[in-house]
């Protein structure tokens, strides 16, 4: 199976690195600029294209792993008459195969095979996918194209969770809230710290430790990682603390706190049945009634 790249970015390079250490055939590079896929060839052991269609030609799988608003342009750009039998593949989050519009009546599979971790480096995010999910949406031509999908990203070590297309744009919020809201979350935290007197430094330091710490107990957790590893206030019942945080925060500071204090509540009662929480529960829930 020779499985090329449109894109000679972060993700293209990261993906046919990977294929490349595990011998599977790679079978080229195209990108926006020649120079990129150049540099993606030389790094990966492969052949640098300057027709796109001529890349299709020698692939049985093509991943599109350009930016997601280049995806169906560069779709439409691939020669219908080469597509029969092949599969082609995005690796956005929110976009499903529905861009791949058509695609069935040119006897080709569509997939998006996204990877569920930030790859943040051309040259050494490959070392860090094996063990990492990748989510895998989509539809075959034929059956087997499905199959020699799950069967090659097992084959990288990777895990794969399936989707359906119409829970694609949810489950990529769910992601974002993961990995970039907390890291807006932590930097809101860091705010506070350095209104509490701490250097920008130090805030940092301090919360990244306690996140670091944080992660580590639900990681280490055997079940419920998240009810596990709870710590806190709203988990001991104590309504005095709570109170005092919301009137020392305004804002939007103080709504982010509420909001989540709601969701830490349910965590708080999964972990101990018979919380005294009325107190909280009027905290939490009084502007809105
Ligand atoms: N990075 C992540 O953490 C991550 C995680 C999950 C999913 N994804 C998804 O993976 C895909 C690629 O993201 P990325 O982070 O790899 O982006 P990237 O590092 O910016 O790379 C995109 C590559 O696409 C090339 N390109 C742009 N427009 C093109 C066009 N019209 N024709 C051909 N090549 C074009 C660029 O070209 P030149 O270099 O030639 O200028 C660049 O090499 C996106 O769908 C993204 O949502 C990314």
């Amino acid at each position: 199976m020779n499985i090329g790249f449109v894109g000679a970015g972060k993700v293209g390079c990261s993906i046919a690195k990977l294929l490349a250490q595990r011998e599977k055939c790679v079978s080229g590079f195209y990108s926006r600029s020649h120079s990129s896929a150049m540099e993606a060839a030389e790094f990966v052991g492969t052949t640098a294209f300057d027709d796109i269609n001529q890349l299709l030609e020698v692939s049985d799988v093509l991943f599109l792993t350009v930016p997601d608003g280049a995806v169906a342009t560069v779709y439409r750009s691939l020669n219908p008459n080469l597509l029969v039998d092949k599969i082609i593949c995005h690796c956005s989050g929110a976009l499903s195969t529905a861009v791949f519009e058509g695609i069935e009546k040119w006897g080709a599979s569509a997939f998006s095979v996204h990877p569920f971790v930030a790859i943040s480096s051309r040259y050494e995010s490959y070392q860090y996918l094996p063990n990492s999910i990748f989510t895998l949406e989509g539809k075959g031509a034929r059956p087997e194209h499905k199959e020699a999908m799950l069967a090659l990203l097992r084959d990288l070590d990777l895990r794969v969770e399936e989707i359906s297309g119409d829970a694609k744009v949810a489950y990529h919020g769910a992601a974002v809230m993961a990995s970039n809201l907390m890291l807006g979350l932590l930097s809101v935290a860091k705010r506070e710290l350095v209104a509490a007197g701490f250097s920008e430094e130090g805030a940092e330091a301090a919360i990244l430790s306690l996140a670091k710490g944080n992660l580590g107990n639900a990681l280490n957790a055997k079940e419920q990682p998240f009810v596990t590893a709870l710590t806190g206030p709203i988990q001991r019942g104590d309504a005095a603390t709570v109170a005092g945080h919301l009137q020392a925060f305004s804002g939007d500071t103080r709504e982010i706190y509420r909001l989540l204090s709601k969701e830490v509540l349910q965590l708080a009662r999964a972990k101990n049945s018979t919380l005294d929480d009325i107190e909280i529960v009027k905290l939490l829930y009084e502007e809105e009634s």
